[in-house]
């Protein structure tokens, strides 16, 4: 009697005014709470008819839309897939719990469900040798073959992709083209020689093919990874925005021609500081050609992503590098805090489709890095996750970040749709302690619902490191004239509810 009366009643309130808050992932600044769900003692949390505003006040405006998001990932590098096939052959459970905790996309799971990965096409910093996929002086590219990389490259990538699935997205760039189409006749520094300009177009064809011929569809393709940093100690090149473009022109028609129609190419990838310049210079060139352009972190501010949607609002833009660094002046929630204003939270906010970090995994001391490269020297990089020799694994703050944004847009059902931006605002006398995103994520076909979901990842950052201490914010949450209502602690929450379309 009891169970039908709930059920009768359950149904009775699946109106349009049901929205309950069931899903609560928290990640606490004090590191008490890791990407744990959360269940206060009011669960489920309903939206009610409003009252007075909490000390926050979070407007959320479904019916603004912005940018649809591609989802959340990191590099799987040369070192990152040597360091991961590592620990398959120490620990094979611990392996595959830990792609699993990177990749399961599954909903509701205790995992990041990272859908995005960036692999470079040949050697980087991060590699145990320097080597392109045709090391030869040959302009017809006859030796051409990516199983030049080492073998554990793509053995990876398989094991991901098995876990990951159809949401995977692969985006691929070079570190340089093959020594001979440089000045210095090496891959390490130098510049692009334009001569080779439909030689370049035709490598990265045949990048896209081979990688392709192996299983694995290619999303997107950058002309150059950093076409502004030469460095004599690692894989680099100078290439300027007009034979970027001229590349992206002839690639463009190549993939067409091939059946790659999809596959998507970026401008620039690379720091924020020339967003005005470089990347809008070369989709000028040829605004055809290119999807939009890819940002790293290491020079300007992530404002600076407005200069290029400002010039190009129809294209699309993508974050994809920053590393976390070994540094005894950082400290786990600094590096979280900055994580989330400027990248997980803040980049999406000025127009991002990802956020893409750097290496996945790497050891304790930022190692393996390319014997002899100047990169990522002092104390080292740090990769998204620590695997250690003796088989056991550490989540650093990177993946903590990057768990609580995936968890937000990551489809809700397995052939559905990832998440949009959505419009939303801070009020109340504490509106400054609180940095929002909004996304509304679609159904699919087979789900046969239009109940949306709608996620909100929320970062207190009222931490008490400008004096005071550490406090919980009381908040109310608008939407559609409904009001919930819901204390964040400091740190980080990711909620969301479903309601109809
Ligand atoms: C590559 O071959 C061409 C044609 O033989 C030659 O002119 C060029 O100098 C060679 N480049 C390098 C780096 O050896």
């Amino acid at each position: 009697m009891r169970t039908t009366g709930l059920a009768l009643l359950s149904l009775c309130v699946l109106g349009s005014q049901a929205q309950q808050i069931w899903d609560i992932w928290e990640t606490a600044y004090d590191q008490s709470v890791l990407f744990e769900r959360q269940y206060p003692s009011d669960l489920p949390i309903n939206f009610v008819t409003p009252g007075a505003i909490g000390a926050a006040d979070i407007v959320v405006d479904d019916s603004t839309l912005y940018q649809p998001i591609d989802g959340f990932g990191g590099a799987l590098t040369d070192s990152a897939a040597y360091i991961l096939s590592q620990l398959k052959e120490t620990n094979s459970d611990n392996y595959w719990t830990l792609l699993d905790t990177l990749f399961d996309p599954t909903d509701g799971a205790a995992t990041a469900a990272l859908t995005f990965l960036r692999i470079p096409l040949g050697a980087s910093d991060f590699s145990p040798y320097v080597y392109s996929y045709n090391d030869a002086n040959d302009t017809t590219l006859s030796e051409f073959s990516i199983d030049v990389a080492p073998s554990y490259l793509w053995s990876t990538l398989t094991d991901i992709q098995s876990i990951g699935g159809a949401q995977l997205k692969i985006i691929v760039a070079p570190w340089s083209a093959p020594g001979w189409m440089t000045s210095t006749g090496t891959m390490l520094g130098g510049t692009f020689l334009s001569q080779y300009t439909d030689v370049l177009a035709q490598y990265l064809l045949m990048s896209v093919q081979q990688i392709y011929d192996k299983g694995f569809n290619i999303y997107a393709v950058s002309i150059q990874n950093e076409p502004e940093n030469s460095n004599p100690t690692y894989p680099t090149m100078l290439l300027d925005p007009d034979t970027e473009a001229a590349v992206a022109t002839q690639l463009r028609t190549l993939l067409d021609d091939a059946g790659f129609g999809t596959v998507q190419i970026f401008a620039w990838e690379h720091n924020w500081d020339q967003a005005a310049n470089y990347p809008v210079q070369a989709v000028n060139d040829d605004p055809n050609a290119f999807a939009g352009a890819s940002f790293h972190c290491y020079a300007g501010t992530v404002e600076d992503q407005m200069s290029f949607y400002d010039a190009y609002p129809d294209k699309g833009i993508w974050f994809t590098e920053c590393t976390g660094e070994f540094d005894s002046a950082s400290a786990w929630w600094s590096d979280f805090k900055w994580n989330m204003e400027n990248l997980m939270i803040g980049s999406l906010s000025y127009y991002s489709r990802s956020v893409v970090l750097w290496n996945l995994a790497l050891d304790g001391t930022g190692q393996p890095l390319l014997p002899g490269t100047n990169s990522c020297g002092g104390p080292g990089c740090r990769g998204i996750v620590t695997v250690n020799s003796d088989g056991s694994y550490l989540l650093n703050q990177e993946y903590y970040a990057l768990a609580q944004a995936s968890r937000a847009v990551v489809p809700k059902d397995p052939s559905g749709p990832f998440g949009q931006r959505i419009g939303s605002s801070v009020e109340g006398t504490l509106d400054y302690e609180l940095l929002v995103g909004a996304y509304k994520t679609g159904r699919s076909e087979e789900a046969d619902t239009d109940w949306n979901r709608y996620s909100l990842v929320v970062m207190n950052w009222d931490d008490g490191e400008n004096g005071g201490t550490a406090s919980a914010v009381e908040t109310t949450i608008e939407f559609r004239g409904m009001q919930a209502t819901y204390t964040f602690p400091v740190g980080v929450t990711t909620l969301w509810w479903f309601a109809e379309n």
